[in-house]
């Protein structure tokens, strides 16, 4: 039943997808079950009860039968229990992770995904994590109701403003799966799309020592073209003139603009900083003040790079 499996589910990427496979089979196969038995009955009876010529009299006044009924209540709540007790006892499974598992915090914004570990190391949307070890997902959102999804794992679990919620999961194969939004967040809820890189603890503990680096081997301007793209920028801004929600970045650095309220300001280094940092201080005339701060989710290096990038777009 293997191929069946496959057509009904993406693969197993832990052992816990192999507990939620079980479970849902057992109801799946339980509810085939019952659709042949009362379908089958259904067409048995209809044929068999049929109206046949000369049988046109009032049908005789037919009460109930108290054994009949009492079976087909109580004899349900058998296979029900069953299907609750062994959903309660995977569900409890997923909710406490082990005591020693690898702690990460998520930061769900529109529309990325942040990621910090214990040693102090961010990544975006793209992350490792050791094999044979249980990893906490310690999540909570900037602006609206995300969810963290990961069919592979056969986890889910929304995050939320203002209240931390969190799931775990061990991955004992090296690999990669997908990570999704699945909560529709607004314009850029289809990108809001991660990967999650299972390692050997040896090629992790080397990724942690160097996966800060995000695109050190190129130049400012590039590594801030990537920027722009895996922090969701792009939803708003453009590189090409054309308007998208917030002004585009063509041509604009040196330029005077105009702030809603009066005032203008100079489109430099410092107003970029500002506006990463607090795009509510000046907002450019016309456009709408949607836009959330990057404070802390970005090194110096990141802002020089996208700065580079902005510079460059003539
Ligand atoms: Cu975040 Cu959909």
């Amino acid at each position: 039943m293997k191929w069946f499996r496959s057509i009904m589910m993406p693969p197993r990427g832990s052992e816990y997808a192999g507990q939620v496979d079980d479970t849902y089979f057992l109801i799946f196969w339980i509810s085939t079950a019952f659709f042949f038995l009362v379908a089958g009955l259904t067409a048995y009876f209809a044929i068999k009860y049929r109206r046949r010529p000369g049988n046109d009299g009032p049908t005789p006044n037919i009460t109930h039968h108290g054994g009949l009924e009492a079976a087909w209540t109580l004899l349900p709540v058998i296979p029900l229990m069953l299907i609750f007790v062994w959903g309660f006892h995977d569900f409890v499974d997923a909710r406490v992770a082990p005591g020693n598992a690898l702690e990460i915090k998520v930061v769900a914004k529109k529309w990325l995904w942040a990621f910090e570990y214990p040693s102090g190391v961010r990544a975006i949307n793209e992350i490792h994590v050791p094999a044979g070890r249980p990893i906490r997902m310690v999540m909570i959102s900037e602006d609206v109701i995300h969810s963290f999804f990961v069919p592979t794992f056969r986890i889910k679990q929304d995050v939320l403003p203002n209240r931390y919620t969190d799931l775990w999961f061990e991955a004992d194969e090296l690999g990669e799966h997908v990570l999704f939004c699945t909560e529709y967040c607004g314009k850029g809820h289809s990108d809001m799309m991660g990967k999650i890189t299972v390692d050997s603890p040896a090629d992790f503990d080397e990724w942690l020592e160097t996966g800060g680096d995000l695109g050190k081997d190129l130049p400012p301007a590039e590594f801030g073209k990537i920027l722009f793209r895996i922090r969701g920028c792009y939803t708003c801004h453009s590189l090409d003139g054309s308007v998208v929600e917030g002004p585009s970045f063509k041509g604009s650095f040196g330029t005077e603009r105009k702030l809603k309220g009066g005032g203008t300001v100079v489109m430099d280094e410092n107003y970029i900083l500002e506006s990463l940092m607090k795009p509510q201080a000046k907002i450019v005339t016309g456009y709408p003040s949607t836009m959330s701060t990057f404070q802390g989710l970005l090194k110096e290096r990141e802002i020089n790079a996208l700065i580079a990038m902005i510079k460059e777009l003539k």
